[in-house]
């Protein structure tokens, strides 16, 4: 990160890797945590300020567009203007095609992809006449590799994802950079709600020919701090010449698909 007084907006911050992305910009950066649960939020907050960093929580919901707007609003008038956005908030609904809900489906598009648009849209809004500024929105590797039982999220990752390259090209001219990380399997309560049992792990990373996963490489399930190491480093100056890109970070799961 640059030296002026930095603010980063960190939605899905509540846990897994929204929470270890505002604790790696900690060091950095005053973090506005956003989520929809308060008692992760405020565990998250409180453990920052025991390390003298600067953070405020605010519990919103990204599908949310005026409330999206509003705090927003209220996140510049309380702690700054905003100089980075990380876009983490995400939900995971499984289910093969033929039997799946119009409400999972309309779930799903409504964080993963309406959510991002939401947040990036006020948070852009507000840095394209400052003129700098840096955004990452958290994707996934099925965004480019389709995935049994996977298809609205896939679908609406793969959304989100060109959103953001687009959003980059329109920002571009105005100094401001916007990249993808996209990781693999992760260890959060997202994906150990994929695990049955306690083999769950080993399974993944030996994959599966029958859902056609191939495994992964690296033989190791990402921790949240793996992902939000590339997050840290797409948003710092030291990736000042990089944007619109895809940073896949998923121990070769996709095999560089
Ligand atoms: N864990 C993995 O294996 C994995 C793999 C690829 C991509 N991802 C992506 O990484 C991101 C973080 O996932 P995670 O594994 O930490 O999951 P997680 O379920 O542990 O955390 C997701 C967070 O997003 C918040 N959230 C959900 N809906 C929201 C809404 N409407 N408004 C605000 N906040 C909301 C949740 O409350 C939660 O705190 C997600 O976008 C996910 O799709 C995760």
């Amino acid at each position: 990160m640059g030296t002026k007084a930095q603010v980063a907006l960190v939605t899905g911050a509540a846990q897994g890797i929204g929470a270890a992305v505002a604790r790696a910009l900690a060091g950095g950066a005053t973090i506005a945590a956003l989520d929809t649960k308060q008692a992760g939020l405020e565990a998250l907050v409180a453990g920052l300020r025991e390390r003298d960093r600067r953070a405020e929580a605010y519990v919103t919901d990204v599908s949310d567009a005026a409330a999206v707007e509003a705090v927003v609003e209220r996140i510049e008038h309380e702690l700054g203007p905003i100089t980075t956005l990380v876009n983490v908030a995400g939900v995971l609904r499984m289910g093969s095609v033929v039997g799946f809900s119009d409400a999972d489906w309309a779930t799903t598009f409504a964080v993963n992809t309406h959510g991002v648009f939401h947040v990036s849209r006020a948070v852009a809004r507000r840095m394209v006449p400052r003129k700098s500024g840096a955004i990452v929105t958290v994707g996934s590797n099925a965004s480019s590799v389709p995935r049994m039982q996977m298809a609205a999220y896939a679908a609406s990752k793969a959304a989100s994802t060109m959103f953001t390259k687009c959003l980059g090209l329109e920002l571009a001219q105005h100094g401001i950079r916007c990249n993808v990380v996209s990781p693999g399997s992760t260890d959060t309560e997202m994906q150990r709600l994929l695990w049955t049992d306690e083999n769950g792990p080993k399974a993944v990373i030996a994959g599966a020919p029958e859902t056609f996963r191939v495994g992964i490489p690296l033989r190791r399930i990402a921790t949240p701090e793996d992902i939000a190491e590339a997050v840290s480093f797409l948003v710092s100056d030291r990736a000042r010449h990089i944007t619109l890109h895809d940073l896949c970070v998923d121990g070769g799961a996709t095999l560089g698909a």
